[in-house]
């Protein structure tokens, strides 16, 4: 708002009335762009595959064209090798598929199929195409980083009938492949049951490679009806050739050298009525269907990374990541498919009435889902898992690309964002602020403007005048600053990045084989080719502190734009036939670009001085399947709107059951100006997301937690020292996700894999193995929340141990400042209580133990802890405790939770020494036995400690609770140490 002088009279008023009178009447509508993005009978391989799909359903003969030659089937090593053969039905003539299947040690199975002419390179490129003849096959070499050990344990089955090719594997044999061979198909059986089928529908569909013929325009003799049935026949058999060259969208034409090359595939999965997964998407976690009717959508859910800003709300519409990692779950069991494939892919999902067997065994519901599979180009490559639990589906997918890297403790407190902070002044004033408002944070951001004229690796000297001093101030309170580095490099004179950039030819190429030119936010610009490894050694060089000069240890970076975000670019991106490292064409490793970026970015900050020990920290919008390994995402340009905040909730469970946990959404919201309700909301629901970042658009009001004044901002600080208080669970959760693929926040389905009523809810969040059950609001003027509860175990209030039980929805009171999250009987939740400015400060702060009973009084609870900063944790420095509550001694302990034994190495040994001072100094049993109601003392005993030190008795308070409150016990200052062993006996 433009600020009233004291000379300002009553016309200047009238002038801003009517001025604010008119914004008001022309704010225009927010919403996406559809007419920049496609539908699925806009991109040619997808109309196709859709029009496939449609002539089989509604063909009675329809019969897949696909058989194996059994003649050419050989099994040895775990891997069973085939011939696919494709009939075409014109003159007989027939393709040739080289198909793999691997049958891999943890019970997985892969299977791939290719063109045996194409891996020969034996066709001929349109337009003097300079790209690679081959089908892509190189999404592995960047996604998957192992979990490939073959097992020695497949066997062929000897008594296959006439036909089939069955394979016994997994754990026991417990797992089958039954390959048919014609038509080809292959289900997959967990003890003796189906529970995937690939191609069962008949829509497999591998466009091979043909050329171009100029056919003369078609005759049809007088009196000659084609029958609808020969006309789909054949569409079928591709005689429509409207889309099959050159493609036009937008103004934009796709010189498609390769001809039309899409790989489709139907994976049916039998028995189950919800399927999960496949991010990003705006939309509810159980996947809905896609082929129209009530409530359905019309369109597939996309798969193709793209700047989709301002985006809209229950929509299939492509976002800016792709994770082609699908999850169907049923009472008993989840099985799912890795569709290893980086090209644009559309994905339709119908649910059909079950054709299994109403008197099989087992827990089956009436439906099966029936998804169907349609990518651009790349060879068939896909994961089959059949589980049996959610927990067995997140292991084995981060076996194959990747668990979560280790964050430092800074990256999971709270980030302070916005576009843009102005000067350096402003950032040091910001930060000063927190402080008076005893508000704490860890994180400033830096958005494009403080780069002189949009030039990655340069400061505006106008503006950020002393970067370094900058540094140095948030370093006082050990806090850290992000800045933003994005893919496209202005393409201007006199910048030496560009200079390099083009000297070297470490540009991504357009299709004539030049470096590419586009437009972003610089204006001209060209993209780093980060496929070639000689761009990802130039890139780091970039990152060194001499390089970027005014840059400390304190500074880490955001990659944003990476999908790549082209301005004048068809979709916003790039074009297809552009060409990268390797002659890769840009169609086949699209949703893999952001990636390769974004991990450059991680090996250059790991690198940025010699001896350099510290774990990195990137931001990346754009991502696939493996970014978890070098980056946390966020879910872009949302909106300041209430139906966003509630829209982030599922959006973040889908991210971490799909193996990219380290997610959270726009705190606030990205454009528009929120209510100080709807902030204060957010920020209460923010505090669940696992990276927890407020920012702004540039034109938005400035929304700092210390704006919106009382009661707001004490209500939002509150939420602040929640997120902090709980930093050592979400840091235990971390360590989780790190070793075992588990999601940090989780939804119903996977803490409680047998309560179907609860398989779709996707509003709740449960944090870490911790118990801790959050449920935001998300509604406005909500006073109170609905939680849905699956067990019959005790559940409290966090707050005021109000107790609710009963499988089922509770009403659990919501005024604006209060944070509905229970606990879980069962559990012990460890905390650190006391108020600090930033995560550095609490790093030898003393702990607090809330231990909650379940019905049988017993509880359990893990705490990890390691510096927090360098990689000492892989040299097993680090504090891993288990504590228990035994429900029948009454007694508390904590033991090591992993032996230490071998790795009791000198790392270890001088971090423990470090934290030895490190105390447990309060510990809460909520759900206290009423036989504790006279109780004053209780028995410590600690090992390692002093003889007098050993045994010394602690006082203890019991509390009764009042009506629905539980009664609790606290023990203040048993003074025993958090790496150590103890005993703490309430008998
Ligand atoms: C990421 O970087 C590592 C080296 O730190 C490299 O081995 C890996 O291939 C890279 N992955 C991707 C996806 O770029």
């Amino acid at each position: 708002m433009l600020q009233l002088r004291g000379d300002s009279g009553p016309r200047w008023i009238a002038v801003l009335l009517l001025w604010a009178a008119l914004c008001c009447l022309f704010v225009p509508a927010v919403t996406v762009k559809h007419e920049n993005f496609k539908t699925c009978d806009q991109s040619g391989f997808c109309k196709r595959n859709r029009q496939f799909a449609d002539a089989a359903a509604a063909t009675s003969s329809w019969a897949s064209p696909y058989t194996v030659d059994p003649a050419t089937i050989t099994f040895k090593d775990g891997e069973l090798h085939a011939t696919v053969l494709k009939t075409l039905q014109i003159g007989q003539e027939k393709v040739e598929l080289p198909l793999t299947v691997t049958f891999l040690d943890s019970g997985v199975a892969r299977v791939t199929l290719d063109e045996a002419r194409r891996l020969k390179g034996d066709i001929t490129l349109r337009h003097d195409s300079k790209a690679r003849k081959e089908r892509y096959n190189e999404a592995g070499k960047w996604a998957l980083v192992g979990g490939l050990k073959v097992a020695d344990g497949a066997a062929l089955s000897e008594t296959a009938d006439e036909g089939y090719t069955k394979v016994f594997y997994g754990e026991g044999s417990k797992h089958q492949a039954v390959i048919r061979h014609a038509p080809f198909g292959i289900e997959f059986q967990r003890d003796g049951e189906t529970q995937v089928k690939f191609n069962e529908r008949g829509l497999l569909n591998l466009e091979h490679w043909r050329p171009k013929t100029e056919k003369p325009a078609e005759e049809k003799r007088e009196g000659e009806e084609e029958t609808k049935e020969e006309e789909k026949k054949e569409e079928i058999a591709g005689e429509d050739e409207s889309t099959w060259w050159d493609e036009s969208f937008g103004g934009a034409t796709d010189s498609k050298p390769r001809g039309p090359e899409a790989i489709a595939l139907d994976i049916t999965f039998p028995g189950y009525d919800h399927v999960f997964g496949i991010p990003e998407h705006a939309t509810g976690l159980s996947l809905k269907t896609t082929r129209g009717g009530d409530g359905a959508y019309s369109e597939p859910y996309r798969l193709y990374n793209a700047d989709v800003f301002e985006y809209e709300m229950d929509s299939p519409m492509t976002l800016y990541g792709a994770i082609p990692f699908m999850q169907a779950h049923r009472k008993g069991s989840t099985v799912g498919v890795f569709w290893l494939n980086a090209a644009e892919t559309w994905i339709d999902v119908v649910k059909a009435k079950s054709s299994a067997n109403p008197l099989a065994l087992g827990v089956k519901s009436h439906t099966d889902t029936q998804t169907h599979w349609i990518s651009e180009s790349g060879q068939l490559d896909v994961f089959v898992f059949l589980g049996p639990t959610p927990q067995d589906l997140t292991r084995q997918y981060g076996e194959l690309t990747g668990y979560t890297a280790m964050p430092q403790s800074f990256a999971i407190a709270y980030h302070q964002c916005r576009w843009n902070y102005v000067t350096d002044e402003d950032v040091k004033d910001v930060d000063r602020k927190f402080d008076k408002h005893k508000i704490p944070y860890d994180v400033i951001w830096l958005d494009i403007e403080y780069t002189q004229e949009k030039k990655y690796f340069t400061w505006d000297p106008l503006t950020f005048v002393n970067p370094d001093k900058m540094g140095k101030q948030l370093d006082k309170s050990d806090r850290k600053l992000v800045v933003i580095i994005d893919p496209h490099i202005k393409n201007t004179d006199n910048y030496p990045v560009i200079d390099e950039l083009k000297k070297k030819d470490l540009a991504v190429k357009n299709k004539e084989g030049n470096q590419y030119e586009g437009w972003c936010w610089p204006g001209s610009s060209m993209w780093i080719d980060c496929f070639n490894p000689a761009a990802i050694s130039w890139w780091k060089g970039l990152f060194k502190y001499d390089s970027f000069k005014g840059t400390l240890p304190n500074t880490f970076i955001w990659n944003d734009m990476n999908e790549p975000s082209v301005f004048n670019g068809p979709e916003t991106t790039m074009p297809k036939d552009n060409i990268h490292f390797g002659g890769w064409e840009h169609r086949d490793v699209h949703n893999l670009n952001g990636m390769t970026f974004h991990n450059a970015t991680y090996q250059a900050i790991a690198e940025r001085k010699k001896g350099e020990l510290r774990r990195p920290f990137v931001l990346t919008r754009s991502f696939y399947s493996g970014s978890q390994r070098s980056a946390a995402m966020w879910t872009g340009d949302n909106l300041a709107e209430w139906s966003h905040l509630e829209a982030s909730l599922p959006m973040i469970l889908n991210q971490g059951i799909s193996g990219f946990p380290f997610a959270g959404a726009d705190v606030g919201g990205f454009f528009g100006n929120p209510s100080k309700e709807l902030l204060t909301r957010w920020y209460q629901a923010g505090i669940y997301y696992p990276f927890f970042r407020g920012h702004a658009h540039i034109d938005t009001r400035r929304r700092e937690p210390y704006i919106p004044g009382a009661p707001y901002t004490e209500i939002i600080t509150q939420a602040l020292r929640l997120r902090y208080q709980l930093l050592p669970v979400w840091y235990t959760a971390f360590r989780e996700a790190h070793t075992t693929g588990a999601p940090i926040v989780r939804p119903n389905f996977y803490v409680h894999p047998e309560d179907e009523r609860g398989f779709a809810v996707d509003d709740q969040l449960y944090i870490g193995s911790t118990g801790l059950l959050a449920k935001p609001v998300t509604k406005e003027g909500a006073t109170s929340v609905d939680v849905y509860l699956a067990d019959d175990q005790p559940y409290y209030d966090y707050f005021d141990y109000t107790r609710y039980q009963g499988a089922g929805t509770h009403t659990v009171s919501a005024p604006l400042e209060k944070i509905p999250l229970l606990m879980q009987g069962g559990h012990i939740i460890p905390r650190r209580d006391r108020p600090r400015r930033s995560s550095g400060l609490m790093k030898f702060d003393p702990f607090t133990l809330v231990v909650v009973l379940d019905k049988e009084n017993a509880a359990k609870g893990e705490l990890y802890l390691d510096d927090g900063e360098t990689f000492d944790y892989e040299a097993g420095a680090y504090i891993h405790r288990r504590f228990a509550f035994d429900g029948k001694r009454s007694i508390l302990t904590s033991t090591n939770a992993v032996p230490l034994g071998a790795k009791f190495t000198a790392k270890l040994e001088a971090y423990l020494k470090s934290m030895s001072k490190v105390r447990v100094e309060k510990v809460i049993i909520v759900g206290a036995p009423k036989a504790w109601k006279d109780k004053t003392e209780v028995v410590v005993m600690e090992e390692g400690a002093k003889e007098s030190a050993r045994r010394k008795t602690v006082a203890m308070e019991f509390h009764a609770g009042s009506g629905k409150q539980a009664d609790w016990a606290i023990v203040r200052d048993p003074k025993v140490g958090i790496g150590r062993g103890w005993k703490i006996d309430f008998s």
